[in-house]
């Protein structure tokens, strides 16, 4: 197969899709992999190193993606790179379709196979592919977090651990999943006083079991999250509904109730975000204020630590390129279910319901195409 690797043009992305050492294991299973100049220049990887591994280089986007019969990328085509796709052709990398409407559609009208990363679901309802970048966004959910609490950045002027004689900050985790718990381990690791909200009591009774002292749960709902922005400094939205935009659990009206200089991180804002005054924002200008309140809601955090970031999304993500450019997109999602329930739009048609739900487009059983 042949599998191109464009560089990534989203603000502040700097993660590539392939390293090296991940074109060298689909070279040596007989494929051609064709990766835009310095797509990996962002996460220290350099032209040389592709070249080594086998890879050829190119340097224009639209030759990459006029060449491939597999795209792999990180982010979701932004909308210069809609019309660069190809009919029929396979684009592996992450679409979050049901927060952005005009994608969705763009992707529609290309007759493209969109295999997106996040809804790549194994049998136990786990999401290999966005449990790497969700362990990276929750860790760095508090680092950033903490640092918007430092009162030249507006925050509140409290420090997460507090120091002997005063006491910590307090942090509120909204979704014990997997940003939740890297998030509430690294708090926990400061010295913050965490607690944990989430609908699942397994999932509480586990978190209960694995972490420190310093670490509470507590079942989620509208009352008890009411009460508790109140008088929590930090708070991490990390809810999913997988395929599906996020409930809006902080609604606009608790942002008066809330101490001024909080700090919200909504890492669900991929997703659209679980509180309401949640707006996409960059690394650039990653926050703005409402209601006295920091608002911080990076789409892409993981960008900011591409060379980790890099490494554990690709660790993830090429047994199925592997599959996928061994067997060809049909077989290999025939056999695996996983990579069945990454489809989500393809030949003009959508085949995830989450995503046709979320726009009222029609649905289409993905077993037409199997
Ligand atoms: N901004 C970024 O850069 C970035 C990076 C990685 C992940 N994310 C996003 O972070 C979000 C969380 O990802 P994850 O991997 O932790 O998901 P996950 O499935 O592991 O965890 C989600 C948790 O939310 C819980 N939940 C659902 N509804 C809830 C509710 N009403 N109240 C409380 N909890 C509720 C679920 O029970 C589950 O435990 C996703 O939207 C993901 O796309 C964003």
């Amino acid at each position: 197969m042949i599998i191109g690797v464009p560089k990534e043009i989203k603000n502040n992305e700097n993660r590539v899709a392939l390293t090296p050492a991940g074109a060298q294991e689909l070279i040596k299973r007989g494929h051609t992999v064709y990766v835009e100049t310095n797509a990996g220049e962002g996460s220290g990887f350099s032209n040389e190193e592709y070249l080594k591994a086998g890879a050829q280089m190119i340097d224009k986007a639209a030759e990459v993606f006029s060449l491939a019969e597999m795209i792999m990328k990180v982010k979701e085509p932004i909308e210069q790179e809609y019309k660069l796709i190809k009919k029929d052709q396979l684009v592996f990398t992450y679409f979050h379709f049901a927060s952005y409407e005009p994608l969705t559609k763009a992707m529609i009208t290309s007759g493209a196979i969109c295999l997106a990363y996040e809804t790549v679901e194994r049998v136990d309802g786990s999401l290999p592919l966005l449990i790497p970048m969700s362990e990276v966004a929750g860790r760095m959910s508090i680092q950033e977090g903490a640092k918007y609490l430092e009162k030249p950045l507006k925050g509140r002027g409290i420090l997460l651990g507090g120091v002997p004689g005063v006491k910590p900050a307090k942090v509120l985790i909204l979704g014990g999943g997997v940003v939740g718990t890297n998030a509430a381990k690294i708090a926990a690791g400061m010295g913050a006083d965490v607690t944990i909200m989430d609908l699942n009591l397994n999932r509480l009774r586990y978190l209960d079991d694995v972490m420190p002292k310093n670490v509470h749960t507590m079942v989620s709902n509208e009352y008890a999250i009411r009460e508790m922005v109140k008088d929590h400094d930090l708070i991490i939205g990390g809810v999913l509904v997988p395929g599906a935009k996020a409930p809006k659990l902080i609604t606009k009206d608790m942002l008066k109730t809330m101490r001024p200089g909080t700090v919200l991180v909504d890492v669900a804002v991929d997703q659209g975000g679980c509180i309401e005054t949640c707006r996409p924002t960059t690394h650039e200008d990653p926050t703005y204020i409402i209601d006295d309140v920091v608002h911080y809601c990076v789409a892409n955090m993981p960008g900011a630590v591409p060379y980790t970031s890099t490494l554990a999304l690709t660790n993830a993500t090429l047994p199925y390129a592997i599959k996928l450019a061994n067997q060809g997109w049909k077989k290999a999602c025939q056999e695996s279910l996983e990579l069945r329930n990454g489809l989500n739009v393809m030949f003009g048609d959508v085949v995830y319901k989450g995503v046709s739900d979320a726009f009222n487009l029609p649905y289409t059983d993905v077993k037409k195409y199997l």
